[in-house]
């Protein structure tokens, strides 16, 4: 038999035979505009404190994280989400809704600048209290329906300060109904909420604890952040902050939840984010440092299988990175 006798009518290479085909054919394109970019946000000036474990990131005093949102904003990508790092911790958070506060300091330093810029704040309490913990506690407990109080304080501090999105994360039962009420109580019926809705009790935060300082001081965050072998679960909790008024939800972490953010896009109607998490920018980072990975490859592929899964956002400390190879090379994109 020679070649010549091979009948092979369906041959799905020929549509990979060149870059311009393989561009035409793709199902999924990644593009600056699908990526938040978090920024870590500590008092004083002229502030860069690197973070060791993210190599690349650092905490930001205001000035300076006007100019790193500016250079995201220069290369595409439309918002940041803000962390803050405190003066001062005690068992409550009070900087977490003082108007004072680094988060409100900086977005309304962000908003002057760069009106454009979509500002989400993340409203939770483990950077501001004292003891770490997602909650007010009581003993070892962590009091649900007392933070409640506490979040609506601080998403509505946060909207004073010209928040666009304000992104609760503390998985307390009942949080995004919630901030809702508070807002439009106060007339911020514009204000968005970015439900952490499903956000797994994960080890991949390590770093991101580091950055942002708020490791719980004893315990962990079981009792309310989910068991990782949970998928119905899930739907559960998307299910809930729908009905409770979220208009965006998120999946967190990313890389070991594909499954989860394919179910949950396929499950609602609204944008689903997907975050990209410090301990999975860590991996990819040490690696490449020892060039066992190559960077950007590895980046772009693993940002274009989050959107495939089903992302429509993507918060990813690779942002500035991805955006500025994306913008250079648009075909690595396919
Ligand atoms: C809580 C919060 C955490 C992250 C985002 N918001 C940490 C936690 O739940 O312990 C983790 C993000 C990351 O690892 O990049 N405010």
């Amino acid at each position: 038999m020679t070649t010549t006798d091979f009948k092979l009518p369906i041959r799905p290479r020929r549509l990979r035979a060149s870059a311009s085909l393989r561009s035409m054919v793709s199902e999924t394109h990644l593009a600056a505009n699908d990526f938040i970019y978090p920024l870590f946000v500590t008092h004083g000036a002229g502030v860069r404190n690197p973070i060791e474990s993210m190599p690349g990131i650092a905490q930001l005093s205001v000035d300076q994280a006007v100019l790193e949102a500016g250079e995201a904003l220069t290369l595409g990508i439309p918002a940041v989400v803000l962390f803050g790092i405190p003066a001062t911790k005690d068992p409550v958070g009070e900087e977490n809704f003082a108007p004072a506060g680094i988060v409100q300091q900086v977005t309304r330093a962000l908003k002057t600048e760069y009106p454009d810029l979509i500002v989400i704040t993340d409203v939770c309490l483990c950077e501001y209290t004292s003891h770490g913990h997602c909650g007010l506690i009581e003993g070892e407990q962590i009091l649900n329906d007392p933070t409640l109080e506490i979040l609506q304080r601080v998403a509505l501090s946060h909207a004073e300060a010209g928040a666009d999105i304000v992104a609760p994360s503390g998985m307390m039962d009942g949080m995004v109904g919630a901030i809702r009420t508070a807002l439009d109580e106060h007339d911020f019926t514009q204000v968005s909420i970015l439900s952490y809705a499903v956000k797994y009790a994960s080890a991949f935060y390590g770093p991101f604890r580091d950055a942002a300082e708020g490791a719980p001081k004893f315990g962990d965050r079981k009792s309310h952040q989910m068991n990782p072998a949970n998928a119905r679960e899930a739907r559960r909790e998307v299910e809930l902050d729908l009905a409770e008024g979220a208009d965006m939800v998120m999946v967190k972490p990313a890389l070991p939840y594909l499954d989860i953010i394919r179910q949950t896009r396929e499950q609602c109607a609204v944008p689903v984010a997907a975050y990209n998490v410090s301990g999975e920018y860590a991996m990819i980072k040490a690696a490449a440092a020892n060039g066992w990975l190559n960077e950007q490859a590895t980046v772009l592929e693993l940002l274009t299988g989050i959107k495939r899964a089903g992302a429509d956002l993507i918060i990813t400390y690779h942002a500035k990175d991805a955006a500025s190879w994306l913008t250079n090379r648009p075909d690595i994109s396919n």
